[in-house]
């Protein structure tokens, strides 16, 4: 059987230095099969968006392995990285994160290019057109609503073709109505495109859509015994059911 999608052991990570530094990850463990899709949800501060940092090696984890299609991220050059991460990640913000003095266009194409596409510029258009943007192409993202600078954002990250698409919280800017039709999009591109998912939301309507729900507490993932790494063989589930808050 093909590797699963994301493979995480013991991820342990810290951020900040000094009296700011803050154990973020403590002990992650998470497989994601190929072609899940994945909603986690947790308190603000429990670790969530580090987490897909990680799994989009945009963070290099402390200790513990981190996989991606089989593909341990670890021993990899910064330049091995970034060159493993276009090609296999696409990742979408709450916040968009376009470039403001781009087009619609540009915002698309211009990674494609530097990436070596040479068909980056007919790419992107129709990732735009497949998004519904056919009409908006020339616009800056400040002359688009943001719904639309999300679609934007979505075409950016579809357009390589990426196997894993990442989402950290892509309908928290937008209104009820407009979040919908962006997550309608989402799930369809990731059945249209067989692509593993993995969205952390605080909408419990938009994670309950996904295929499993991951609880993050603490730096921890809840699991069915509590919080934190599966219990190993032999130990009870109940001795550690008592560290759930
Ligand atoms: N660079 C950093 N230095 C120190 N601490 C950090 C850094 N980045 C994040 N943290 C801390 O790590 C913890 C987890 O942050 P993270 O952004 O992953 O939370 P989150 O679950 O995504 O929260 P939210 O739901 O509010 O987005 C927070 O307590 C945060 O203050
Ligand atoms: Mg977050």
């Amino acid at each position: 059987m093909a590797e699963p999608a994301i493979r995480l052991q013991n991820v342990h990570l810290t951020l900040g230095s000094g009296r700011s530094s803050v154990h973020v990850l403590k002990g992650m463990d998470l497989v994601v099969e190929r072609g899940e899709s994945v909603g986690i949800v947790g308190p603000s501060g429990s670790g969530k968006s580090t987490l897909l940092m990680v799994l989009a090696g945009l963070e290099r984890a402390d200790s513990g392995l981190v996989e991606i299609a089989g593909q341990a991220l670890g021993p990899l050059s910064e330049d091995q990285l970034a060159t493993f991460r276009g090609r296999n990640i696409g990742i979408v913000f709450q916040s968009f994160h376009l470039i403001p003095n781009m087009t619609a266009l540009e915002n698309v194409a211009v990674p494609l290019e530097l990436a070596g596409h040479s068909d980056a510029f007919a790419r992107a258009e129709r990732e735009l057109a497949n998004v519904g943007l056919k009409d908006r192409v020339t616009h800056y993202p400040g002359e688009l609503s943001g719904g639309e600078q999300q679609r934007v954002a979505m075409a950016r990250a579809l357009a390589p073709e990426p196997a894993i698409l990442i989402a950290d919280e892509p309908t928290g800017n937008l209104d009820a109505a407009t979040g919908v039709q962006i997550a309608d999009l989402l799930f369809a591109e990731q059945a249209r495109r067989q692509m593993t998912l993995v969205l952390v939301t605080h909408d419990r309507d938009l994670a309950a859509r996904c295929g499993r729900e991951v609880r993050v507490r603490s730096g921890e993932i809840e699991t069915p015994n509590g919080v934190g790494r599966p219990p190993l063989a032999g130990q009870s589930g109940e001795s550690r059911s008592g560290m759930v808050p």
